[in-house]
This record gives C-alpha cells, sequence and structure tokens, in this order.
C-alpha cells in the first residue's frame, strides 16, 4: 500500500500522453533534447536528467541564464563554415599570429567535447554500464539505440516497416554519371582514407555488428602491424626493429604469405606466392591498399636505419617499438595538416600541436563508435574505372590485381592517383554501381543496430534538425524522392540522411558529415596516448631526430623519402585539372564483403 500511494502521483506528472497508447515507452519520443538523459520511470512516464546540459524543464528545453547568452552569441556551423573558406587575405595573416593557435585550440576542444569520453553506450547498453565500459569488443556510440519496445524503427515517427535497403540505395546513391569532387579531391586521397580507417574500422565477423577486432579503438597502426602480437611477429624481420619485406626489381614491398604465414584474404585462384601480406587482412583487395602497405613499409624501415644510427646500442625490440610510435605521430600529423586540412577546405592552416591541449581538460582516450564507422563510408570517391598511364582499367581488372603494384611501381602509381579525380560524397547519388551492395550493408547494419534518425544525431551535434525534405536536400527532385521511402523528416536514416543533404556549396559533402565526423576524427587523433603530457617528448620517439621525424612529416615526404623519383604527390589533383569527367562505368566486380571491409 505504501508504495502504490506514492507511485501512483509520480506517475500521472510523469505521463507523456494520458489515456491512449498507455504502453508505448516514452523515451520512444526521444523527448529529452540538448544531451538529456531519458530514464522510463514506471511503464508510461519517465524523466529526463539535465544534469550539467546548462538546461532544465521535463524536457530540458529551458536554458540557465548562461546557456541563454551563449547560444545568443554562438555562430551557427554554417556561418564559421563560410568565414573558415573564405577571405583568404585575412587568414594568410592569421596564420603567421598566435591566433593561429588560439584558434587551433578552439576546434579542437569544442569539437572533441562532443564526443563522450569515457565512452558511454554501445548497441548492447542504451544506458551506463561497466560491461559497456569495460568490454572493448563492442563499438561504442554516442546516442544509444532506438528502444526495442517502440511503435516505429524510428521511434514513433516514420512507416512501421522501412524501405527496402536496396530500394533506398537505388533511389537515392547509386551514380548515373560520375561527378567529380569540387573540391578537386583525387584517387591518391580515397586510398589514404581507406587504408587509414581500416586500422579501426575492423567489423568482427565472428562476433557480429556492433563488434569490433580493432582493439586499439584508434591510430595503433594495427592495419601496419597487425591487430595481435602473433600477427606482428610474423611480420617482423626480428634485426634491427625492421619488417619482413622482399626485393622485387630493385625495390622494396611486402613479403608474400609464404616468408610471413599470416591470414589474408584473397581469391582462391590467387597463389601464395602473389600473395603479399600486410597488417591488415583485406588490403590485397585494392593496387591502392597495397601503394600505402608498401610506403609505410618502407618508411618504417627507413626509420629503423636512421634510429640505430642514433642508438647502435639498442635491440631490435625498442628499435622496433620506437619506430612504430615515430608512425603514430607522423600518421597524426598528415592526417592533421594534410588529410584534414585539404578535406576542411579551410583557409585556417590546421596544425598538429598536443601541446595547444596542454592547458585544458582533455582525457587521452578514445573508443571506436558505431555513428563514424556508419559516416566514413565514403565509397562514392571511387571512380568508374582507373586510369594509370594511357590505360584504363575497370573494376574487373584492378581489384585482387596483384601484379599491378610491381608492374608500375610506387612513383607510376602515386603519380596516376594523384592526378585521377575522385567523386563527391554527398549532395548528388554518387555511389558506384559497382560498390552499391556497401552502401546497402551499412544502411542494414544501421537498423540491426537500431540507430536513431538522422535529425537526433543533427540536435546531438549542435544543429537544428531539419524541418522538410526541400530543406535537407535543397533540391524538390531528391526531396519528393526521400520523401517518398520516409513520409517524415524525422524518420530518415542516419546513413542516407548523410549522403542526400544538399551540398556545403563547393564542397565534398554537406554540413552534418562535417560537423558529426568532424568531432570524432579529432577525437581519435588527439586522444591518443602519444598526444598526451608524459608521452610527447623527445625522448619517447628516440630523441630530437625521432621527434623531428614526427613534427616535420608531410604527404610529400612520406613518399619521396622512399622511392628513387619524387612523383607528383597530393590529396588534390593538379591545379587547372578539376572538374574532369571520367569515362562511363565498366566492369562489375561481384565482390562481397563485410560492411567496412571495403
Ligand atoms: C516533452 O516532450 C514530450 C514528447 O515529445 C511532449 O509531448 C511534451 O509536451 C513535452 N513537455 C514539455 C513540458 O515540453
Ligand atoms: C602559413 O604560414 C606558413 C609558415 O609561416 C607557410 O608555410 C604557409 O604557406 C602559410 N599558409 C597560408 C595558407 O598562408
Ligand atoms: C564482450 O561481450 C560479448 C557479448 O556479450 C562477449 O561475447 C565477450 O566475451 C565479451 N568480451 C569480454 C572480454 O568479456
Ligand atoms: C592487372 O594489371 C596489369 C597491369 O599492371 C594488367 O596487365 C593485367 O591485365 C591486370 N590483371 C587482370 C587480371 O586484369
Amino acid at each position: 500500500m505504501h508504495g502504490l500511494c506514492c507511485a501512483l502521483p509520480l506517475m500521472l506528472l510523469l505521463s507523456v500522453s494520458p489515456g491512449n497508447s498507455s504502453t508505448v515507452n516514452p523515451c520512444c519520443y526521444f523527448p529529452c533534447q540538448h544531451k538529456g538523459v531519458c530514464v522510463q520511470v514506471g511503464t508510461e512516464g519517465y524523466e529526463c536528467d539535465c544534469t550539467r546540459t546548462g538546461y532544465f524543464g521535463t524536457n530540458c528545453t529551458l536554458p540557465e541564464f548562461w546557456t541563454r547568452l551563449h547560444e545568443a552569441l554562438r555562430p551557427t556551423p554554417a556561418f564559421y563554415h563560410f568565414i573558415l573558406t573564405h577571405f583568404q587575405w585575412f587568414w594568410t595573416i592569421i596564420n603567421n599570429t598566435f591566433i593561429r593557435d588560439v584558434l587551433m585550440r578552439l576546434v579542437l576542444t569544442i569539437r572533441a567535447n562532443l564526443i563522450p569520453s569515457p565512452p558511454i553506450y554501445n548497441s548492447a547498453y542504451g544506458y551506463i554500464t561497466w560491461e559497456a565500459y569495460a568490454n572493448v569488443s563492442y563499438f561504442t556510440r554516442v546516442l544509444p539505440p532506438v528502444p526495442r519496445d517502440c511503435p516505429t524503427p524510428m521511434g514513433m515517427k516514420g512507416p512501421s516497416q522501412l524501405p527496402d535497403a536496396q530500394l533506398v540505395a537505388e533511389e537515392l546513391l547509386q551514380r548515373k554519371t560520375f561527378q567529380p569532387d569540387p573540391q578537386g579531391t583525387n584517387l591518391m586521397f580515397a586510398f589514404f582514407a581507406q587504408h587509414f580507417t581500416h586500422q579501426f574500422f575492423k567489423t568482427s565477423g565472428r562476433m557480429g555488428h556492433g563488434f569490433t577486432r580493432a582493439l586499439g579503438h584508434g591510430v595503433d597502426l594495427g592495419h601496419i602491424y597487425g591487430d595481435n602480437l602473433e600477427r606482428q611477429h610474423e611480420l617482423r624481420l626480428f634485426q634491427d626493429g625492421k619488417l619482413k619485406y622482399q626485393m622485387v626489381k630493385g625495390e622494396m614491398y611486402p613479403p608474400t604469405v609464404l616468408d610471413a604465414p599470416i591470414h589474408m584474404i584473397y581469391p582462391k585462384h590467387i597463389p601464395p606466392e602473389e600473395q603479399l601480406a600486410t597488417g591488415q587482412e583485406v588490403f590485397g583487395l585494392l593496387p591502392g591498399l597495397m601503394l600505402y602497405a608498401t610506403i609505410w613499409l618502407r618508411e618504417h624501415n627507413r626509420v629503423c636505419d636512421l634510429l640505430k644510427r642514433e642508438h647502435p646500442a639498442w635491440d631490435d625490440e625498442q628499435l622496433f617499438q620506437t619506430t612504430r610510435l615515430i608512425l603514430i605521430g607522423e600518421t597524426i600529423k598528415i592526417v592533421i595538416e594534410d588529410y584534414v586540412q585539404h578535406l576542411s577546405g579551410y583557409y585556417l592552416q590546421l596544425k598538429f600541436d598536443p601541446e595547444l591541449l596542454f592547458g585544458v581538460q582533455f582525457q587521452y582516450r578514445n573508443r571506436i563508435a558505431v555513428e563514424f564507422n556508419q559516416l566514413y563510408h565514403w565509397h562514392p570517391l571511387m571512380p568508374d574505372s582507373f586510369k594509370i598511364q594511357n590505360q584504363e582499367y575497370s573494376y574487373n581488372q584492378f581489384v585482387y590485381n596483384t601484379t599491378m603494384l610491381t608492374d608500375y611501381g610506387v612513383e607510376d602509381l602515386v603519380e596516376a592517383f594523384s592526378k585521377q579525380q575522385a567523386g563527391q560524397i554527398g549532395g548528388k547519388p554518387n555511389m558506384p554501381r559497382q560498390l552499391l551492395n556497401v552502401a546497402v550493408g551499412v544502411i542494414e547494419e544501421s537498423r540491426l543496430l537500431r540507430l536513431q534518425p538522422f535529425n537526433e544525431y543533427r540536435k546531438r551535434f549542435g544543429m537544428k534538425p531539419y524541418t522538410s525534405f526541400q530543406e535537407l536536400t535543397g533540391a524538390e527532385e531528391t526531396a519528393a524522392k526521400v520523401e517518398a521511402l520516409y513520409g517524415d523528416i524525422d524518420a530518415v536514416e542516419f546513413y542516407p540522411g548523410l549522403l542526400v543533404e544538399k551540398n556545403q556549396p563547393n564542397a565534398i559533402f554537406g554540413e552534418s558529415m562535417v560537423e558529426i565526423g568532424a568531432p570524432f576524427s579529432l577525437k581519435g587523433l588527439l586522444g591518443n596516448p602519444i598526444c598526451s603530457p608524459e608521452y610527447w617528448k623527445p625522448s619517447t620517439f628516440g630523441g630530437a631526430a625521432g621527434f623531428e621525424v614526427v613534427n616535420t612529416a608531410s604527404l610529400q615526404k612520406l613518399v619521396c623519402l622512399n622511392v628513387k623519383r619524387c612523383p607528383y604527390v597530393a590529396f588534390r589533383v593538379p591545379d587547372g585539372q578539376e572538374g574532369g569527367g571520367a569515362a562511363p562505368s565498366s566492369g562489375s566486380s561481384g565482390e562481397k564483403e563485410p560492411s567496412d571491409e571495403l
């Protein structure tokens, strides 16, 4: 009796819609705004925990005084994007002042603060648990899954059964004609993206969706050294810290699986003497991936030589381990100052300097999120065919082609990939037909893992939810297609939403890809332990010379210090070459891979 007397008024107070739909879990409405946490109370009541959100009220919608002020002054993402991508003369001045550091620190802290750290949820737990924290086999996630007992897959909105994933991909994503990226992005960038991200996007085939095999959860270079110790040992020469290699026509390449007996994924018809062994199992798939594997292998062995000159007394183990840290540093430097710099289109010159964060609160840890994996399916970058010198290769000729790398050599492939334009990622249907099954897989995975709607992610990352399909797509025809599939703007799914969103002017994708992707990316890069005050010092990298290698790394040097003839190398096509079309689609590959393995 006692319990009942007090529970009753509470339930009435909290019930969402008294009288009807009495069994609906109220959290299906996603009632809690501004990162408030929804907790079901009784069967039809809920509470929003607004602690430290800066808001209060039933749904965390009422701003506290300082929040109100802050919100009034906060520029919209579109506004600062405009400023950062215009007024080059202004940025040339800023670039040489202390203001560059101030802005870079601001970029890093504002972005990284959007990522919960330590991580909170995963696909099995939509509430905080020790299991979600401690079991690193899970990808984490920023928003909890849509509760299982909701009326529709997207919570309350949209159809009770989502349109077929294949249909969504065909209607909204499939390329009609190749759309070149207006930022001039090239295939050298596309393959870097693929190579780099596959150290931390490794969905576990054995444990299934929502689980990862890359337990380092970040830039650990598992794609070079393997994701476990056994694999690493097979790849190592155990001499001067070096990795195993083979020489072909006087040049260094990865060893074959005969020499480094590890599991690599190749079709059966390819004999072991043609299968190259790398840290990542799938890199035999494309010559562009094996190209980067080769470049990093050469870099590793080059840095080992350099360290050995500095430290003749060091043993193999110390040379190996220190070289690995140097290559991690080089990777982060190149990703921020070459890769993200290019992608952002910003005139602000980005800077990799961990010391920028030493005065602020920052957690040196990272956990890879399902949402990050989902959004990073940038397959529209891929062309219809691959042009190398005067030859054009179809997907059939390119995929699992084990001789192309050594046929042409590193120089010629770098030059060809640097000069061939990549596709625009968002805004237009640009997913190559040959890769449409990848997009279908992404959509199916997001349903399995019950990802929240695109608009909920917009809100979570500080943007206004879209109120109409027209506002989302900026194009009537696309708007009509999206509406026909989803019916309600609040039911649009995460990945399709990111790709159909209208682009920023002359950019590779829309606002949400940047605003949601950048926080994951920057947190992952700066959250690396080498960026912490204890690690970030010359001795960690074998002294001044090793530290210098990290602090002066660039894409250009990475390639040119490891080849005989320095080719044109960049993440964008040469000036004046933007906007070039490509040959019509040819060939088709029936490769079926786990969703993030291609
Ligand atoms: C809180 O959100 C629910 C669900 O969206 C809504 O029905 C209710 O009116 C909101 N309450 C207040 C006080 O805003
Ligand atoms: C910024 O300054 C650096 C060094 O002072 C210079 O190398 C670089 O070209 C400048 N970048 C821009 C965009 O002005
Ligand atoms: C992590 O969770 C999965 C699923 O419950 C389980 O199979 C696995 O054994 C867990 N891993 C560890 C290290 O406990
Ligand atoms: C692989 O690439 C080479 C060019 O390097 C080409 O001659 C060969 O035909 C390709 N292999 C296949 C199976 O298409």
